[in-house]
């Protein structure tokens, strides 16, 4: 298995370019399943789920093309199976986004269920609300969710709680529905606006998305599009975070700052320099930082995706810092390896404690997933002497070289067998 050998307290250094969104892009490649056209999608990272999500639609009989790098030409026809097996949906729960197409278009799917997974429960059941809502027959099957429809027909759909993948599913479920479908409560993240606007693109006809209301007119058949995906916005959190914790001076390109806002203004108030020099690019300095709060949410307020690199920063600034996590129930796996790198963090409940300024120290670690892994690697960069982290396929899901890329930043970072 890969691991990573960091040698700590190099600041980073340089000009570095965002990948793609992994959020926005699987969401996008599934869409091509509503389609018998060619979808093209442009800046697709190069990471671990993307090759999984392709995997997924050519074993449904899909072709998928990779003309140049970080492009695919997705041709979802002839689709021969309607199925996400366990095997692939237990490597990754976004397979789940596999749904809403197939049953839209095919009037047919099988998903297997997801299980929890190392950050909570994340149950699907607002997928499988909606889904019913606009018409479909729900079966769970040998622990399979099976799905059948005629055409959907549009309906009045109410999210509890907000959810990503839940609302994108039902976004182009309806899509292909007859009449309207209204999704109140509907996640308003810029991956589900990118996702819109690729829909859009195919010939869908979706109002409102970015706002808590989303109105859908289903139309009769979508078209093939090409669409370039957005910038990776926790990718660019996680690389202001390592201009913070490692007192570096980095120029970040290729990015959206407009879509982390929240998290550009909670470090400028820790002190960290952030200025925008264009509209794709920041560049950060580092000043001494100071502890501040931070309470995940929804978009527009500051992601659960950022709270562990966030933390791994709080360690190396003054005072404490409540780290509150309302969105998932588990996600302070990363809490436990930090300890052994000599933090001082308390757990209470949903909140960590996080005191500092510490001197961490390298330690042998272990990678629980993929946002707690990219704050393991944050902290070994702040640490003194070499930090060896174990299972680091959690960050290749979402992180495209991440030690490349730092590397290339002055970071001392290899990767090796062990
Ligand atoms: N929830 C339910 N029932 C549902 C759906 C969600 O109870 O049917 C709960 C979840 O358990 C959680 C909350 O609602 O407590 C929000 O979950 P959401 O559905 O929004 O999460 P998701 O769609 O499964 C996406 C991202 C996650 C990101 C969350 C929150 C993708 C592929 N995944 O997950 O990204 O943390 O939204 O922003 O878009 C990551 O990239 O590391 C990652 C975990």
């Amino acid at each position: 298995m890969d691991k990573f050998r960091i040698i700590g307290k190099r600041p980073l250094e340089g000009r570095v370019r965002v990948s793609g969104a992994k959020n926005a892009a699987l969401p996008c490649m599934a869409a091509a399943l509503l389609t018998s056209e060619t979808v093209i999608l442009h800046n697709l990272p190069y990471v671990r789920d993307i090759i999984t999500m392709r995997r997924l639609i050519e074993d449904m009989g899909g072709l998928v093309l990779m003309p140049e790098q970080r492009t695919l030409k997705i041709k979802a026809d002839p689709i021969q199976f309607f199925e996400a097996p366990y095997e692939l949906v237990k490597t990754m729960r976004a397979s789940v986004l596999a749904l809403g197409p197939l049953v839209a278009r095919f009037g047919q799917a099988s998903v297997s269920l997801p299980g929890g997974c190392a950050i909570g429960q994340r149950p699907i059941d607002f997928h499988l609300m909606g889904l019913t809502k606009l018409g479909a027959k729900i079966e769970l099957v040998g622990g399979n969710v099976v799905a059948k429809a005629d055409r959907l027909q549009g309906a009045d759909v109410y999210f509890d709680q907000v959810t990503v993948t839940g609302t994108e599913n039902l976004m182009m479920a309806a899509a292909l529905a007859k009449g309207r479908t209204v999704l109140h409560n509907a996640a308003s993240e810029p991956e589900v606006v990118d996702l819109a606007v690729l829909l859009n693109r195919m010939g869908a006809r979706i109002m409102g998305a970015g706002t808590a209301t989303m109105t859908i007119e289903g139309v009769e058949r979508l078209n093939g599009a090409e669409h370039t995906i957005i910038p990776d916005r926790i990718e660019t959190g996680t690389l202001l975070a390592a201009a913070a914790a490692t007192k570096g001076n980095l120029e970040i390109t290729d990015c959206c700052p407009d879509h982390l806002t929240a998290v550009i203004d909670k470090f400028r108030e820790t002190g960290l320099m952030i200025e925008q020099i264009s509209d794709v690019a920041l560049r950060v300095e580092y000043a001494p930082l100071n502890a501040a709060d931070i309470t995940t949410q929804p978009f527009p307020a500051f992601p659960t995706d950022m709270q562990a690199q966030y933390l791994a920063v709080m360690t190396q600034a003054e005072g404490s810092a409540v780290v509150t996590e309302t969105i998932f129930e588990n996600r302070f796996m990363h809490v436990s390896e930090m300890l052994r790198m000599g933090a001082h963090i308390t757990l209470r409940g949903n909140q960590a404690i996080v005191r500092g300024h510490s001197q961490l120290t390298g330690a042998n670690i272990q990678a629980s997933d993929l946002r707690a892994s990219a704050s393991l690697v944050l902290a070994g960069l702040a640490a003194e002497g070499e930090t060896v982290i174990d299972r680091v396929y959690h960050i290749d899901r979402g992180y495209e070289r991440i030690e490349e890329k730092l590397r290339s930043l002055g970071a001392q970072m290899e990767r090796f067998r062990g």
